[in-house]
């Protein structure tokens, strides 16, 4: 019998994807490129609906942030939109740390003006005349490639005084980061911008009322912040057409682990899981995959008919957060990478809070005890991992702490890793 024809594999360039389009195709270093390729036919079309007009289209779209949590954008620029309180902010949280997690660097380095696009137009529908964009610190490529965007956007008066000749002045300043997981946590990164350590601050109040500087600010990630351009040049209906109902649009899934072609997939919202490993080709022998990373959970080799919503992986008792896909075949020691995955929060946990700055340690005391088989025995480490992942999830301050057990109780659970 003959083998079935594999799936298709779009790759970055294809003209039928929506947020990869570009990457590949088009020079990065070329601003005339970037126009002729249709860079900004949104930023027109945005000055021509005016900010509110931007902000409902926005909200029409079912727009949810891609930067993990999948909180609808629309609001968040709204909310900030009506504060008072001047001046306002937008960031531009390109700070990809989690685990896993490479898509806003294809971007970055594929597509910078892109994002140098799409953040002009979510300042000019916020309020805001100053954004920053900071950058993780170990990706020189995309740093090099985003400062001579924006460099080259302002030379030409598409950042500055008078963008477009519209009367409107914006302009962007880079910001790098120093190695620090948390300093992706949203308000841990204000208090980095502003010199102070990068610790979360405590929420509410949020950022869209007090953010940067104290001011209102619009926070969102690098791939959030793209998907308003095809938001506005195929308009809300049609980019609300794509996906499911509550997850619209194209998301970028990054697929490593024990597949054939590890990289970024853009699909539209509501694939399977299944899908997504066929088209990585993923090996034989799957046991399981880590969906959303190191602050996700593990779902088995036999769930594979999970649609890559949110509100799908969700139902399924998983994360989709920020669109890792990892894939494990059974020769990897689960109770190992366990241990590594609570060395990565200890290490990364700040120290703010007891909860995860003690949380942190015990978990992978117990986990390494687990591993060396030493202590009294798996039965009791279980039950402490549980009290200590409970106090953890309910007591500490950020996502850090709140997520530091979700993979290990998800292995426990759901994989029985140490049956
Ligand atoms: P969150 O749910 O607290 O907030 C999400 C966003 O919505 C924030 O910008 C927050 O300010 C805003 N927000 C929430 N409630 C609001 C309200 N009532 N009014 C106005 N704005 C509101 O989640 P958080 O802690 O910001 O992010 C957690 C996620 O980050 C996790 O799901 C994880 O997957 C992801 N993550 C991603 C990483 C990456 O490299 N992309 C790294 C680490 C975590
Ligand atoms: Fe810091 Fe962890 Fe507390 Fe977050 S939960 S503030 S990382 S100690």
């Amino acid at each position: 019998e003959e083998p079935a024809a594999a799936m298709a594999v779009p790759q970055a360039g294809d003209p039928s994807l929506t947020l990869l389009r570009r990457v590949g195709a088009v020079d990065p270093a070329s601003l005339d490129d970037y126009r002729a390729h249709g860079g900004y036919a949104a930023l027109r079309r945005a000055f021509a609906l005016g900010p509110a007009g931007v902000i409902r289209e926005v909200t029409d779209s079912g727009l949810l942030g891609r930067g993990g949590a999948a909180f609808p954008t629309g609001r968040k620029w709204q909310a900030t939109a009506s504060q008072p309180d001047r001046p306002h902010y937008l960031v531009c949280n390109a700070d990809e740390s989690e685990p896993g997690t490479f898509k806003d660097r294809v971007i970055m380095e594929g597509d910078p003006y892109a994002l140098v696009e799409a953040m002009t137009i979510a300042a000019y529908a916020t309020g805001a005349h100053r954004g920053y964009l900071y950058l993780r610190g170990e990706y020189p490529r995309a740093l090099h490639r985003m400062r001579h965007a924006i460099d080259r956007a302002r030379a030409r008066g598409l950042l500055g005084d008078d963008v477009l000749g519209q009367g409107y002045a914006f302009d962007i300043e880079i910001r790098r980061g120093a190695g620090a997981y948390i300093c992706g946590e949203e308000t841990a990164l204000f208090n980095s911008i502003e010199g102070y350590r990068g610790e979360p601050r405590s929420k509410p109040p949020f950022p869209v009322e007090k953010g940067l500087f104290g001011k209102p600010t619009v926070e969102n990630n690098v791939e959030t912040l793209v998907n308003v351009l095809p938001v506005l040049t195929m308009g809300a209906p049609a980019y609300a057409a794509i996906g499911t109902g509550r997850s619209t649009g194209p998301k970028l899934f990054c697929v490593s682990g024990s597949v054939g072609r590890p990289g970024i997939y853009e699909l539209p919202f509501g694939a399977t899981l299944g899908e997504l490993l066929e088209l990585a080709e993923v090996r034989d022998g799957l046991r399981a995959v880590l969906l959303g990373g190191a602050a996700g959970g593990f779902v088995r080799a036999d769930e594979l008919d999970i649609p890559l919503t949110f509100e799908g992986t969700r139902q399924a008792g998983a994360t989709l957060g920020s669109g890792v896909v990892m894939a494990f075949d059974d020769t990897v020691p689960l109770p190992r990478l366990l241990l590594r995955i609570a060395q990565f929060f200890r290490d990364e946990s700040c120290g703010q809070c007891v909860p995860c700055r003690v949380g942190t340690v015990r978990q992978e005391e117990a986990l390494t005890r687990m591993v060396e088989r030493t202590g009294s025995g798996a039965a009791g480490d279980i039950a402490l991992l549980r009290e200590v992942g409970s106090a953890m999830r309910d007591a500490s301050i950020c996502g850090l702490g709140q997520t530091a057990w979700n993979a290990v109780e998800s292995a426990i659970d759901r994989l029985g890793a140490y049956e």
